[in-house]
């Protein structure tokens, strides 16, 4: 039985179609389980409730054999760090209860980078894989750089003003990965009932690009002209307040993105394992243009 909790999120849901595929037996968390598709939720055994609760995950987690974690993000968290923690250890108490066999959880990339002490959101997903390894399960931490699919977020601006904004230099190469491919990449290892010991897995797709890269290709794939505008960082932390943000999560994003702009994900290495194959370009064809179009 694999479990996998998040399954109504970006990559939890391409997960559980992946495994529902390979006719595996799965479990899926889930606070609201209407939100499943009707399809998957014949297919799949349904513990309703939050993750992060310790009497859901007892119940879940009875016959597992390997497990998906995610912890969600949450805006309006009073400690980003507390929050990855909190989520989890309910989580950790329950694998080892249960004898878990195995857990691949969706981390970050930073690890070794020298920076990672001080990378807000990225430190708190590392505090969070320390938790999980200290319980001595087989584990694959999901290493990634930021998604293609957070540009969806700034579809609005793109088609209001052409334009798309980070507070990265605009010529700072940097890998980014599709979640469809994170989704392939957490199934293979679910699916893999072998492996032992505790790793990462980064997952960086197939090439480095700049921000300026990425507004030549959504120019050429969408069409019109797209330009990328670089933000001031203090202006990222004024606008996450106005959003609604907690305190604690701007800063913690505002001190990964600084913590990015120095070379938090450069410093993996690129190798044949790694290399996810959803480019850039396809996935703007394939996800950004309809979105934008539609
Ligand atoms: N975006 C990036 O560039 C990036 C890079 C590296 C790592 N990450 C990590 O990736 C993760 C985000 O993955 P994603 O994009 O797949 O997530 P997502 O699409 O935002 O999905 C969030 C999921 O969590 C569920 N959820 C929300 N609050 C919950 C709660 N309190 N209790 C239980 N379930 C809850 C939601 O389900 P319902 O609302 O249906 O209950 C949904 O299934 C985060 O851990 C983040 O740190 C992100």
């Amino acid at each position: 039985m694999i479990v996998i909790t998040t399954p109504t999120g970006d990559i939890g849901h391409q997960l559980v179609e992946n495994l529902v595929a390979a006719e595996e037996p799965v479990r899926v968390i889930a606070r609201d389980p209407s939100r499943l598709p009707a399809r998957i939720r014949a297919q799949v055994d349904v513990v309703e409730g939050s993750h992060s609760d310790a009497e859901v995950v007892d119940r879940a987690f009875d016959g597992a054999d390997s497990v998906f974690w995610l912890v969600p993000p949450d805006f309006r968290t009073p400690s980003v760090s507390a929050r990855y923690l909190e989520f989890t250890r309910p989580a950790c108490e329950a694998v080892t209860s249960h004898g878990v066999g195995r857990v691949v959880a969706v981390s970050a990339l930073g690890r070794g980078s020298g920076l990672e002490a001080n990378a807000g959101l990225v430190t708190a997903s590392l505090a969070m894989e320390d938790l999980i390894c200290a319980t001595g399960v087989s584990y694959r931490g999901l290493t990634m750089p930021g998604f293609m699919d957070n540009m969806l977020r700034q579809v609005d601006g793109i088609k209001a003003t052409g334009s798309f904004s980070s507070t990265l230099a605009g010529d700072l190469k940097a890998p980014t990965c599709a979640t469809r491919d994170i989704a392939a990449v957490a199934a293979r290892m679910l699916l893999d009932h072998s492996w032992t010991g505790q790793q990462s897995t980064p997952v960086l797709g197939p090439e480095d690009l700049s921000c300026n890269q990425m507004a030549e290709i959504m120019s050429d794939v969408l069409g019109r002209a797209v330009r990328y505008q670089q933000q001031p960082i203090d202006g990222l932390r004024t606008d996450m307040l106005a959003r609604g943000a907690s305190e604690a999560m701007a800063n913690a994003v505002v001190e990964m993105m600084v913590a990015k702009d120095h070379g938090l994900d450069n410093a993996e290495p690129r190798t044949p394992e790694s290399t996810t194959p959803t480019s850039f370009r396809q996935w703007c064809a394939q996800v950004l243009k309809p979105a934008v179009l539609g």
